[in-house]
């Protein structure tokens, strides 16, 4: 059966022209960057061009760039090695919609000892930035607030964010690896000091991401052993992943906005189409600035789980929130923070769009979703 893929805030197909450029990192050009021999640092320089890409991309020098396993060690990386640095203080403030990848480390720091305060947002997953302000303190070591939610796909003002911590001396974190690619990420712009982006969600390999840390931000290692990464994370290079994450990189920076201009054509038109067909749907985020690509939709009175089943069943594939929080019945916890009503929130189907969609996918949707739509609230799952 072909697959319909409408999940591309899950993860990305890989782009050919970024496999293209990783394969031979696995076979004949297959040298230790760390190695003093001319075969080993040929890897290096071509590391180095990646690292350029990356830096390029996002309007930050290289030398501010640290490789990664991917968007959760480079979170991880921010919150742990800023803390770590910075060690008389021992507060953190966060969003009430981070990713797992935020909030669960901080769910660990806490049991640690450390003190967390979550931002809430209001119904349509806007941040309250007035509660942002009151609630720095002397002791917050580091402000982390999202660039784009992956759910909702609702973008945050990182720039007011930033203007808020840095009035107080506080550095600002914000995972962006579901803002990339989809809106414009500029570290001067945004005036943020660290940022987390991933790989595979801008057609990229699995398995490696970036942090970005602006010169003179605080920050301790956590991966130790090697001396990689200007001692900032060690462990030998994934050489083909950084590579393809930087291709990747470099096909987003020649692509400009205009990869986003299609996508946010077809995402219109699946939005259109939802609401004619159900018009009792709600859609999480429609007040607020969001991303061109995600569309969260609820449906009232029905349950996640089987309408996202019954499509895959039928090649198409969306989800139930974040991919990886699927399996619970709970309405997702970025779903509980807007203050939706579980009878809806339990409903939440995301929709995201990505390069490789086309109207034909959109069709498809459309030939399959109103009976699965039917079928569920008949069987009354
Ligand atoms: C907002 C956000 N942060 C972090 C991550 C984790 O990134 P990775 O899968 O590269 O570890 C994801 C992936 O789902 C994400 O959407």
């Amino acid at each position: 059966m072909a697959i319909t893929y409408l999940d591309n805030n899950a993860t990305t197909r890989v782009d050919p022209r970024v496999l293209t450029q990783m394969l031979p990192y696995f076979s004949d050009e297959y040298g230790n960057p760390s190695s003093a021999h001319q075969f080993g640092s040929r890897v290096a320089g071509r590391i180095e061009e990646a690292r350029t890409q990356v830096a390029r991309l996002i309007g930050a020098r290289e030398t501010e760039i640290i490789f990664t396993s991917g968007g959760t060690e480079a979170d991880n990386l921010a919150l742990r090695g800023v803390l770590a640095a910075r060690p008389s203080k021992r507060h953190v403030v966060i969003s009430a919609v981070e990713h797992h990848a935020i909030f669960e480390p901080c769910e660990a720091l806490q049991r640690e000892g450390f003190q967390v305060t979550s931002i809430g947002v209001d119904r349509e997953g806007r941040l309250d930035l007035d509660q942002l302000a009151a609630n720095i303190r002397d002791d917050t070591a580091i402000v982390s607030i999202m660039l784009a939610n992956n759910e909702t796909g609702v973008i945050f003002p990182l720039r007011e964010v930033a203007a808020i911590a840095h009035q107080r001396g506080v550095p600002v974190h914000t995972d962006a690896v579901n803002a990339l690619g989809k809106t414009r990420v500029n570290v001067e712009e945004l005036g943020v000091d660290l940022l987390s982006l991933s790989s595979h969600k801008i057609y990229g390999p699995k398995g490696v991401g970036a942090l970005y840390v602006r010169r003179n931000t605080p920050l301790r290692p956590m991966m130790i052993g090697g001396g990689q990464e200007r001692k900032r994370r060690g462990g030998t290079s994934n050489a083909p992943g950084i590579i393809g994450l930087g291709a990747a990189c470099q096909i987003l920076h020649e692509l400009s906005d205009a990869g986003m201009e299609q996508v946010g054509a077809l995402h219109d038109q699946l939005e259109a189409e939802l609401r004619r067909r159900f018009p009792d749907i709600l859609i999480l985020g429609a007040g607020a600035e969001r991303l061109p690509n995600t569309c969260c939709a609820c449906f009232p009175g029905l349950s996640s789980e089987p309408l996202v089943m019954l499509l895959s069943e039928n090649g198409i594939c969306v989800s139930s929130g974040a991919a990886c929080s699927s399996g619970s019945l709970e309405p997702s916890r970025v779903v509980q923070a807007m203050g939706i009503e579980p009878r809806i929130g339990q409903g939440q189907i995301r929709f995201s769009l990505g390069r490789f969609n086309t109207a034909a996918d959109i069709q498809r949707l459309f030939e399959v979703l109103p009976q699965v739509v039917e079928k569920v609230s008949r069987a009354n799952l």
